[in-house]
């Protein structure tokens, strides 16, 4: 039986990007459906979960993807609200490579060091990345600190943090360099920089007068980047006593994860893979 894969999202065209890593997971086929309404979900899961029954049912798999991260979230809700008893199909979330990303950046923090006990800050941590991150580094222990240039947006992605997930995250308002360095001083250990593409962060000044800043790593890999004295290639670089990873390095990792994910869908009819389960595949692999 052929292993296939339906990847739904609401863009005009499925992304390229997923159905090429599909394949290079090892998918016979992806079936891609671009701009799908939500009320449209249930027939297209409804041809995933009635035709290869029992045993068969785990050589189908769907992805949800999509640049719109909010609306992929829906899209996955339905989905799940589609299957019945075990009349189902393992699903991946990873819309705008949010999951998989936040995964391999938060694994390339956490690989072989205990963090608990440490004090991150995840820089412009209101986006699809930065949130799953900020969750990945509590649940490893941390004490997260999440930023965003306004505090009321800082605060309500901390209570949707709280509401959904149950993990105590802090908002703090980071506008310029000064906030950074103040927040720095907190005796903050760790900076994960998960701003926009060319927004920078943390400036070289700045980092390197933080003395208990110990990693920092950043997935913006368009220039200028998100800290500045960065290389995107910096795998664990050290730089001034403090490491560093930068964008392709996290890139690679975060494709390395990707296509585990994938795989893994397979292996089962029922698994759930959104960020937390494919941050613990992430854990298997070599950062
Ligand atoms: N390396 C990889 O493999 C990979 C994969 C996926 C994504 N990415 C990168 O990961 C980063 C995060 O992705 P995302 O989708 O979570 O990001 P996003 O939603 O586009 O942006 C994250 C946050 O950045 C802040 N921001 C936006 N413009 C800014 C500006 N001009 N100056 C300062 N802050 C600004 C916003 O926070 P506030 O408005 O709250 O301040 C926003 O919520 C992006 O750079 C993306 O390109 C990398």
């Amino acid at each position: 039986m052929k292993k296939l894969l339906i990847h739904l999202e609401c863009d005009a065209q499925a992304s390229v990007f997923d159905q090429v890593t599909a394949y290079d997971a090892g998918v016979d086929h992806v079936l891609a459906y671009g701009g799908v309404q939500l009320d449209q979900v249930t027939n297209l899961v409804y041809g995933a979960m009635f035709t290869r029954g029992g045993e068969g049912l785990r050589n189908t798999a769907i992805f949800i993807g999509g640049t719109n991260v909010p609306i992929a979230e829906k899209l996955m809700k339905k989905v799940q609200d589609t299957f019945f008893g075990d009349v189902r199909v393992s699903v991946m979330f990873d819309a705008n490579g949010s999951n998989t990303t936040a995964a391999a950046l938060v694994n390339k923090i956490a690989y072989k060091r205990d963090l608990k006990g440490k004090k991150a800050l995840v820089l412009a941590g209101t986006g699809p990345v930065g949130i799953r991150s900020a969750i990945l580094l509590a649940k490893e222990g941390c004490e997260v600190f999440l930023s965003s240039r306004q505090l009321e947006r800082a605060k309500e992605v901390v209570r949707h943090i709280q509401i959904n997930y149950g993990v105590e995250v802090i908002p703090v308002q980071i506008e310029g360099e000064k906030d950074v360095a103040k927040i720095l001083k907190k005796g903050i250990n760790i900076a994960a920089c998960c701003g926009a593409p060319g927004a920078q962060m943390l400036d070289l000044a700045t980092w390197s007068d933080a003395p208990s800043l110990e990693i920092i790593a950043d997935i913006n890999a368009v220039y200028p980047l998100g800290v500045e004295g960065m290389k995107v290639t910096d795998n664990g670089r050290e730089r001034e006593g403090k490491i560093f990873y930068g964008a392709i390095s996290i890139g690679n990792l975060k494709m390395k994860v990707h296509r585990a994910a994938v795989k893994t869908l397979f292996e089962n009819n029922n698994l759930v893979l959104d960020f937390d389960s494919i941050y613990e595949l992430a854990k298997k692999l070599e950062a």
